[in-house]
């Protein structure tokens, strides 16, 4: 097994892709980076702040679903990884506006394997270490009542058109994989958590309303579970399945930390009254609570059974839920700015300054 990879990432100025190009950088330096992100509203270069781009990191402005510049960057960037992150990805919006997710998640990931499967067919790369890792969600799965928990062989039951999109690119990816023998591996992870996530997302939001005496909307009846995990641990789950993975199989990746939202929400309002004291008000953070209208098609629970990927690659969560949500939420205080910039829009002006959007 070789050492040396080039990886194409995919939407590397995402939450997530972005946290695994830094633990690329910092742990795996021999590896050469080419990422590639089209820089929507979720994408931000200043993520990547402290990486410079060279021989080992090169950042590329597009989209997956320009086919002529994905083949284009196949051969001049001889790739032979990729670990495929960008996506449309946040429900809600799923919902007010499917067509992008049907475009970037479906007939993007089709743009990507059709370049690796003519990239690679001649031959010319990486060969037996080539390696087409597809991120996705345990949402194909669809909703769990309040037993039970997602394995691999799991029939898919996506209810959300984010779920949908994200069904269908794995399916894509899986028939590439019986069809044409391209090595494939897939991984479905549970919720993520972490530095650099976009406010939209229940944890970020509720730290920044909080911080900001704002109303924490909380769907429906706050019991919906989801099973938390540390980015970290996601990207080091990705890193493990790269190394030591099989071609066309599927690993289930959770946090084992089932938690309703309500419960999620009230952390954090405890975790910065205590690290801050209370706010001018004298009330609690938690009083800020306020219960909204439910999401259409709420799934009720999402849980993994993560003991293929612990039992075959070695691999389990190092950060329980409650040092995570420590480290998180000591991260959004450091990172105020960072915060504000997305939510006032402002953050664009630091790519704007470097390219056409
Ligand atoms: P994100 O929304 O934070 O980032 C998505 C990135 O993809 C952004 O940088 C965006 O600019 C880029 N992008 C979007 N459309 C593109 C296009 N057409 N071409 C090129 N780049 C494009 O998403 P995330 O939370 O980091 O999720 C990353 C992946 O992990 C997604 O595939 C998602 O389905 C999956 N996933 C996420 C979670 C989670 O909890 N966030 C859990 C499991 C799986
Ligand atoms: P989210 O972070 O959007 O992730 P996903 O929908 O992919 O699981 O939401 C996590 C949970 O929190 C989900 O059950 C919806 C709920 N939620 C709220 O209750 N209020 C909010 O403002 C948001 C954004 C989410």
């Amino acid at each position: 097994m070789k050492n040396k990879r080039t990886v194409l990432v995919t939407g590397g100025c995402g939450f997530i892709g972005a946290n695994f190009v830094r633990l690329l950088r910092e742990e795996y330096g021999d590896w050469r980076i080419i990422n590639l992100d089209k820089l929507t509203y979720a994408g931000n270069l200043k993520k990547l702040q402290g990486i410079s781009e060279g021989e080992m990191y090169r950042f590329v402005k597009g989209d997956i679903c320009d086919g002529a510049l994905v083949a284009e960057l196949f051969v001049a960037e001889q790739i032979d990884t990729v670990v495929h992150f960008a996506a449309e990805s946040h429900v809600d919006r799923s919902i007010t506006g499917p067509a992008d997710f049907i475009q970037t998640n479906i007939v993007g990931t089709f743009t990507l394997l059709e370049a690796a499967r003519k990239s690679w067919d001649k031959g010319g790369t990486g060969e037996e270490n080539n390696c087409f890792l597809h991120v996705s969600t345990d949402e194909v799965y669809g909703s769990l009542g309040s037993t039970g928990f997602f394995t691999e062989t799991t029939a898919f039951d996506p209810r959300s058109p984010y779920s949908a999109s994200k069904a269908s690119s794995d399916h894509l990816v899986n028939a590439y994989f019986h069809t044409y023998g391209l090595p494939v591996r897939l991984t479905n992870c549970s919720n993520n958590y972490g530095p650099y996530q976009f406010p939209e997302k229940l944890i970020p939001l509720v730290f920044n309303n909080s911080m900001h005496g704002k109303s924490l909307p909380v769907y429906g009846d706050g019991k919906n579970v989801r099973d938390w995990l540390y980015v970290k641990d996601h990207c080091e789950a990705i890193v493990a399945v790269l190394q030591k993975g099989q071609n066309g199989q599927c690993y289930n990746i959770g946090g084992n930390n089932e938690k309703e939202n309500l419960e999620v929400v009230t952390v954090i309002c405890d975790i910065l009254d205590r690290k801050l004291g209370l706010p001018e008000s004298g009330q609690p953070r938690r009083s800020l609570i306020t219960f909204v209208e439910d999401r259409l098609g709420h799934d009720r629970r999402y849980a993994i059974d993560a003991s293929k990927i612990k039992d075959q690659l070695d691999w389990e969560p190092q950060v329980t839920f409650e040092a995570g949500m420590e480290k998180t939420v000591d991260w959004y205080l450091e990172n105020q700015d960072w915060v504000r910039e997305i939510v006032d829009g402002s953050y664009t002006k630091y790519y704007k300054q470097m390219y056409t959007v």
